[in-house]
């Protein structure tokens, strides 16, 4: 684990479902200590910082020295197997410090909490408390119930809760780079995933306070939002009713009307999303995202699988033609711009031709970047009950090897077409190797790394690319 891992984690590490932070702020105003740590994908990120909000509200300041905490929160996430092992030990590990601090109190937040509920709590006698994703604003009352001897859960799932009114505390003070959700849940029930399950229906957030938070992160110095949904081209509010859409002649706002909005707070703030779903990404959102310099020109469009068969099992709405329609709209539409995706390697019934079908889509595309995983069953989910998790894990691992083999050639081609542009950089601090180097991301969401110079963090610069690997550009700073 990190321990000076800040709130702005590469979207490669968060989207693994499986990378653990430790989440440390100074502000809240209590005397309270709450130690929080985070694992998963970026929305459990942001719903981190909105309970440091509610719980400082309460009297509690964040620390990092989890043996001084009154109480210690851990966001988890269900995605897949071993995401939620990783929780697992750690749940174990903290027993000892307990043992030291008697009335430290123990919760879990996000997924597992929803999907497990009371078992941590009775049955494995892991946890005091067990919150699920939409029941936040309960924390302060949940922690009261520990402390008078009760057992302390609240999974109730919402139709409505947005935590729209609350201000997140952000976790990385003096950050540039912020998550921003703008919608919360799931409709759309893909047979091998258990978000609809642990984060249940999808509600949109009131844009009135979306573009209020981003001006308010701008105002503090931010330079960068990543507005956040599990499937953000869904994302509707309905002007009248201020919410659920009754009735289709009403007025409404739409995803690429709020991404209009957001880019107007200041052409100066960058504006990132996540994420794209490709039955629902519109032309109207690739024509606004081409028409403001300001909206990065990259686009996560998560595949999963190449052959049609297996979408059609996955449930996903599309097949391989209508995916590679939306490919073509986005490099007709925005030309230049990055394109990353989602692959699931040995789902139910994967043939080794259905297999091919995924390289020779890879192959087609030419993909930025992807996040490759091997299918993990997960209960109660609509591919556990119908289907069989047939593909032994042997031929999953030799599957994904040969994903990933081929996804490194085609990042490596894409850095190598960037060597010699001048790009804009917004700078994220001193790069992982060196303080004497700086690095921050292109609009195509590549990292670049160069030498320092006098620039700050924060700073918007121009920076030749000069080299690369398949991970990382690096090049000289010229202004
Ligand atoms: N097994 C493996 N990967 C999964 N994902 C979602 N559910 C599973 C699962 N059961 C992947 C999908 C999704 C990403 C966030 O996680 O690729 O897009
Ligand atoms: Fe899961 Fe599919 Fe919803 Fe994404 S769109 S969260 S994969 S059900």
């Amino acid at each position: 684990m990190s321990e000076n891992a800040t709130h702005n984690i590469p979207l490669e590490e968060t989207r693994q479902g499986e990378v653990l932070n430790l989440l440390e702020a100074t502000n809240g105003n209590g005397n309270k200590l709450l130690y929080l740590e985070s694992y998963g994908c970026q929305m459990n990120f942001s719903d981190s910082e909105v309970v440091a909000s509610i719980l400082s509200e309460h009297g509690f300041k964040t620390t990092r020295e989890i043996d001084k905490a009154d109480l210690v929160l851990v966001n988890t996430c269900s995605i897949r197997d071993n995401a939620e092992q990783r929780v697992r030990n750690r749940l174990t590990e903290f027993k000892q410090y307990k043992r030291k601090n008697p009335s430290m109190v123990v919760g879990i937040l996000g997924c597992m909490a929803e999907r497990l509920k009371k078992n941590l709590l009775e049955e494995e006698k892991l946890v005091d408390l067990v919150a699920g994703p939409d029941a936040y604003r309960d924390l302060p009352h949940l922690i009261d119930e520990v402390g008078t001897g009760q057992k302390a859960v609240n999974v109730l799932l919402s139709r409505e809760e947005t935590y729209a009114d609350v201000s997140p505390i952000r976790l990385d003070q003096g950050g540039i780079s912020a998550f921003v959700t703008i919608m919360r849940g799931c409709d759309n029930m893909c047979s091998f995933c258990v978000v609809p399950f642990t984060r249940g229906r999808e509600r949109s957030r009131d844009p009135k306070s979306i573009v209020q938070e981003c001006k308010t992160l701008f105002e503090q110095g931010y330079r960068e939002v990543t507005l956040l949904g599990q499937n953000v081209d869904s994302y509707r509010w309905n002007l009248s009713s201020k919410g659920e859409i009754k009735n289709e002649n009403e007025p409404t706002v739409n995803f690429a009307e709020l991404m209009a909005m957001v880019a107007n707070v200041s052409p100066m703030l960058r504006v990132r999303f996540s994420t794209s779903h490709p039955k629902d990404m519109t032309d109207e959102v690739l024509h606004t995202i081409a028409a403001y310099d300001n909206l990065c020109k990259y686009i996560h469009l998560p595949v999963q699988s190449g052959n049609s068969e297996v979408l059609t099992r996955m449930n996903r709405g599309y097949d391989r033609a209508t995916y590679l329609d939306r490919i073509k709209a986005i490099r007709n539409i925005i030309p230049g711009c990055a394109i990353s995706t989602d692959i699931i390697t040995g789902f139910c019934g994967e043939t080794a031709d259905e297999h091919e079908d995924t390289l020779s889509l890879m192959r087609e595309v030419q993909f930025d970047y992807a996040y490759m995983f091997k299918y993990s069953e997960r209960p109660k989910t609509l591919a556990e009950r119908k289907f069989e998790d047939d593909v032994p894990n042997e031929v999953k691992t030799e599957r994904i090897q040969e994903i990933i083999t081929l996804q490194t050639q085609h990042s490596l081609y894409w850095n190598q077409q960037q060597i010699g542009q001048v790009q804009e950089i917004l700078v994220e601090g001193p790069s992982k190797k060196s303080e004497a180097q700086f690095c921050g991301r292109n609009t195509r969401n590549a990292m670049v790394v160069f030498d320092r110079g006098s620039v700050q963090k924060g700073d918007y610069v121009k920076v030749q690319i000069t080299d690369c690997n398949s991970a990382t550009l690096f090049g000289t700073l010229i202004s």
